[in-house]
């Protein structure tokens, strides 16, 4: 069943333009989000809030900010005040939150932004709306995107699905963690129309290259080391990130309040493996002698608490909503190296500066 928000207005058949809010849409996953919500529903207002942190570009989203049903607001989740003054000013119907702080190394360096962001910002959105809804939440929504990393570890076996017992391990995935819990609490206690998802590892175009496929992409280019955390075996479960933009929203219309859904691409690789096939298709696009990538590989302290694996059952979202994965993986991994090398001022505008010294201190002083 499709939810509708928003609502009619008295003797009219139109529905009145929703303002939708979308936090964090100037960063990877959420400007993909924003794009694909601007351009499929000409009868939303897309609001997009964002701090604009290291991570967030507007950049990432030129192409729809001239949109009439799209608005850009700066500002900051952990802000009570301005949250609640941003409810009171925009008739705000739905919420997807996307907006949090999002590297597991940086929440392993500097853990506080984390709490901040991801626990008192969520909360502060869970509880604007539930102030300014007033319980009236026919028609509203708040759909709270999450990790496959609140499941914690998997050994060499085993899936996570909906009902697997929470065990965040890193500061990163225990502040996710914490704000799943209070988005299902207020849904729960305060009857808030609540919908979740915990989506495994995003990869494609506008990813921040500190994440490890465009991290491997700017060091092959530039021919600098590629590190490898330990052994480099390691499972990530990659998804393409036009792939999760569509799930995010099916399940924001047609999801069912309460309810969480998991999100995968059913498509586990060592780290070690997709480095290797990343060199080859760069050495591939760049011309370079096939093998001579590889060279880059650089085998480095492992991260602190290092999950060994995460793999998803999308069973659910599959059989309950008709979403599946549309993008081959060697298909998905190609179309994004294209958009790297054709895109290459994007990359070194988020490389240059702060994150130059970030890169250093976390890879060189290893
Ligand atoms: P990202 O780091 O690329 O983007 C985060 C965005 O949030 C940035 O635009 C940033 O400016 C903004 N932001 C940060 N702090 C803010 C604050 N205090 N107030 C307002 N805006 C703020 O992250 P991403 O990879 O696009 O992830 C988006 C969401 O999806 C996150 O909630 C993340 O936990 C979740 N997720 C990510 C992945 C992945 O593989 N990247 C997988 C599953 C779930
Ligand atoms: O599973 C979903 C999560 O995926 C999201 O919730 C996170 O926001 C997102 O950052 C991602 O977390 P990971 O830690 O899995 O992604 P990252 O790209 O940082 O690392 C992927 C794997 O590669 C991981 O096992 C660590 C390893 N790695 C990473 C970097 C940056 C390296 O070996 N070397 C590196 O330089």
């Amino acid at each position: 069943m499709r939810i509708q928000i928003g609502k009619f207005r008295e003797g009219e058949n139109r529905l009145v333009m929703k303002t939708i809010l979308i936090t964090g849409g100037a960063g990877f996953i959420g400007s993909h989000v924003v794009r694909r919500m601007v351009k499929n529903h000409p009868e939303y207002n897309i609001l997009n809030l964002d701090l604009l942190t290291y991570a967030g570009n507007l950049e990432n989203l030129r192409d729809v900010d001239q949109e009439p049903n799209y608005s850009f607001v700066r500002g900051d989740i952990s802000d009570t005040e301005f949250v609640n003054h941003l409810f009171a000013t925009h008739p705000i119907e739905g919420v997807i939150h996307l907006a949090a702080e999002s590297h597991v190394d940086r929440s392993i360096s500097d853990p506080a932004s984390f709490i901040r962001t991801n626990i008192f910002g969520t909360f502060n959105l869970i509880h604007a709306a539930k102030e300014h809804w007033k319980g009236q939440v026919e028609g509203k929504r708040f759909y709270h995107i999450s990790t496959d990393e609140v499941y914690g570890s998997l050994g060499t076996s085993g899936l996570f699905t909906e009902t697997t017992a929470y065990d965040p391990k890193s500061p990163y995935s225990a502040s996710k963690a914490s704000s799943d819990h209070l988005v299902r609490a207020y849904g729960h206690t305060f009857h808030l129309p609540v919908v979740l998802s915990n989506c495994s590892n995003n990869y494609g175009p506008n990813q921040f290259p500190e994440k490890l496929i465009p991290l491997c992409i700017h060091n092959i280019r530039h021919n600098k080391p590629i590190p490898v955390y330990g052994k480099g075996e390691n499972v990530r479960d990659w998804l393409y990130v036009g792939d999760h933009a569509a799930a995010i929203e099916r399940i924001f219309h047609e999801g069912k309040s309460g309810e969480t859904y998991n999100i995968g691409g059913n498509n586990e690789w060592t780290n070690i493996r997709l480095i290797r096939l990343l060199c080859d298709l760069m050495d591939s696009k760049l011309g370079r002698t096939p093998g001579s990538s590889q060279s880059l590989i650089t085998f480095v302290k492992d991260r602190a608490g290092h999950d060994l694996r995460y793999a998803i059952d999308s069973s659910k979202i599959q059989t309950e909503l008709g979403w599946k994965p549309s993008v081959d993986f060697e298909e998905g991994l190609a179309r994004t190296v294209d958009w790297y090398l054709e895109n290459t001022a994007w990359l070194e505008n988020v490389a240059s500066g702060a994150y130059e010294k970030y890169y250093e201190k976390q890879y060189l002083l290893r």
